[in-house]
């Protein structure tokens, strides 16, 4: 049932996000960068909030009044604007976190060791909605006072208080501004709260984005500013604590479940709890099946670093050298944080498939799926391709490569296979042409495995592909399962273009007797 539906999202994520790629390009494809506009909206929350605290009265006597001066008088060209940049970047911040749960959701990159961002995900969307619904509190309009009463029921409604605390709001006279000035207290401890979690939620991400490109922040800040010029937020009357409140316009950001609040409290709580408990049990439902850990062969790791700059999960770390070769430190893999993604093997400068002996080891390696094995493998599917010219491709099994099976060495990640790989094959004559097939562009499974591969490819990242192996006989194809069409479209351009080529010397017979399978590693 889960699955299904991540099937139906990734689609209509791939659908858009193909769109999106062409309008903007994939480094600019706002769907590629969730996280980090959400946290670039965090940072105009915070600035636009910290200018307004300057001019708002917080006392629950002028708070209305000083939001309508502002709001309404010469001083709307900056703090009115700002008011606006406040709500609309709010509600932008509720959109951004409500697609990039479902992105990652539908990449399937919240399960096994994922879990931790996807958990700690789940308060950073009780804090926001906190956060927001106290500051609207704070203007003390209409829709503040129906907020305030609605919510203060709704806590009323579960036994934590001694004395109702909806109280509060019976009359005007009952309102104090000491609980005025808890709520400003709220308003801002929460989203600090807010802040800490979320630095929290990226500790097991190496080089998290935080940080949109320039271009897209600015066009961010465009939309913005356009919207808070053409449509400023404004408030809805003067609170009164002697009327019933009339109809309010709801904020369908971060109030779609008042109406729910004020008809059933005890089902709106039941709501609640059971999409905490179930967003929180995501990650095991089912619990993913994983590959063993990456594993150190200390006597052939010098402790150079390579693997620990391009662990895209923070899984290794440099320690001290322990069996007395003589270098200063070695590698150490945190099984705990390790994806099993291969990335490590393919950074390795031990990683090298032209050496005579069977056995390849490495520095460190999957035990599921050794480098010894890939090379087999390599060797085997160069035996089976018939079609001419001959292609072999090394694919992600998580792109559109990953359902192919009769031409292509199948890996957690693209990256796992060294650039020497790639010189191995042409230069052996195992094949006439390699081509490197990851997932979108916008879409690495493993966060950093396409731009490493293509980094390598280029010579701007250890190790890279040699300058003897022939560019035009290697081709990278970025596509989404859903995208196959493309994939093999791109792959009969390139077939074609090894056509005109003159052919490559033929393989030389194979050495020894090697496995015909190229099956995945679960
Ligand atoms: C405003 C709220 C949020 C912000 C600003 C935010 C930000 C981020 C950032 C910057 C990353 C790292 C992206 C990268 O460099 O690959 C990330 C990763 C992630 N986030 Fe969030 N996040 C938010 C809310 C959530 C929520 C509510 C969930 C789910 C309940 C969630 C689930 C995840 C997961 C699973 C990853 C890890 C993906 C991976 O392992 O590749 N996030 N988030
Ligand atoms: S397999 Fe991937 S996650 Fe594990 S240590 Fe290597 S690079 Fe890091
Ligand atoms: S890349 Fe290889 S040699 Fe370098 S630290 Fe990692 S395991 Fe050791």
């Amino acid at each position: 049932m889960l699955q299904l539906l991540q099937r139906i999202v990734r689609r209509g994520f791939d659908l858009v996000e193909r769109g999106l790629d062409r309008v903007f390009g994939p480094a600019l494809n706002p769907l590629a960068q969730l996280g980090a506009l959400g946290f670039f909206l965090f940072w105009i929350v915070a600035v636009s909030g910290i200018y307004l605290f300057a001019v708002f009265d917080t006392g629950v006597d002028n708070a209305y009044a000083s939001v309508e001066w502002y709001s309404t008088t010469g001083h709307r060209w900056h703090a009115g604007v700002m008011r606006s940049f406040h709500r609309y970047a709010s509600d932008l911040m509720i959109v951004m976190m409500a697609l990039h749960m479902l992105r990652e959701f539908s990449l399937d990159r919240y399960r096994g060791v994922r879990w931790f961002s996807w958990i700690t995900g789940v308060p950073i969307i009780w804090f926001l909605y906190i956060s927001g619904i106290t500051g609207y509190w704070l203007v003390w309009d209409r829709l503040a006072q129906y907020i305030a009463i609605t919510s203060t029921e709704l806590l009323d409604w579960l036994p934590i208080f001694g004395e109702p605390i909806a109280r509060n709001f019976l009359a005007p006279s009952s309102l104090s501004s000491r609980f005025f000035t808890l709520l400003v207290f709220l308003h801002i401890a929460v989203p600090l709260v807010l802040l800490f979690t979320l630095w929290v939620h990226i500790q097991r991400i190496t080089r998290p984005r935080i940080n949109p490109p320039r271009l897209l922040a600015a066009m961010t800040l465009l939309t913005l500013l356009a919207a808070s010029l053409m449509k400023p937020a404004m408030s809805q009357g003067p609170a009164n604590l002697a009327t019933v409140p009339s109809p309010v316009g709801l904020d369908w950001f971060y109030l779609p479940l008042y109406p729910l609040a004020d008809a059933a409290p005890g089902a709106l709580w039941g709501l609640l709890a059971a999409a905490t408990v179930m967003l929180a049990a995501m990650p095991w439902l089912p619990p993913l099946r994983r590959m063993r850990p990456a594993a150190v062969d200390l006597e052939h790791c010098n402790g150079c670093g390579r693997c620990v700059e391009d662990c895209p999960y923070e899984a290794l770390q440099l320690v001290p050298r322990t069996d007395g070769l003589p270098y200063a430190v070695q590698v150490e893999v945190n099984a705990g944080k390790c994806v099993s993604c291969g990335i490590c093997t393919g950074s390795c400068p031990s990683s090298t498939p032209f050496r005579t002996a069977d056995a390849l080891p490495t520095g460190i390696d999957l035990p599921d799926l050794s480098f010894t094995d890939m090379r087999e493998r390599v060797r085997a599917l160069a035996a089976t391709l018939t079609q001419t010219p001959r292609i072999l491709v090394i694919g992600c099994w998580h792109g559109a490569a990953g359902s192919r099976r009769q031409d292509t060495l199948q890996l957690p990640c693209v990256a796992m296979a060294p650039p020497s790989l790639i010189d191995y094959v042409l230069s052996r004559g195992l094949a006439d042409g390699v081509a490197v097939a990851g997932c979108a562009e916008s879409a690495c499974y493993n966060r950093l495995g396409l731009e490493w591969t293509r980094q390598r490819i280029a010579g701007e990242r250890d190790p890279y592909l040699r300058a003897r192996v022939p560019r035009e006989r290697v081709a990278t194809i970025w596509a989404s399962p859903t995208d196959g069409a493309r994939f093999e479209d791109e792959l009969a351009v390139f077939r074609a273009r090894l056509a005109a080529l003159p052919p490559q010397p033929a393989a030389p017979a194979p050495r020894e007797r090697v496995p015909v399978s190229s099956e995945a590693v679960p």
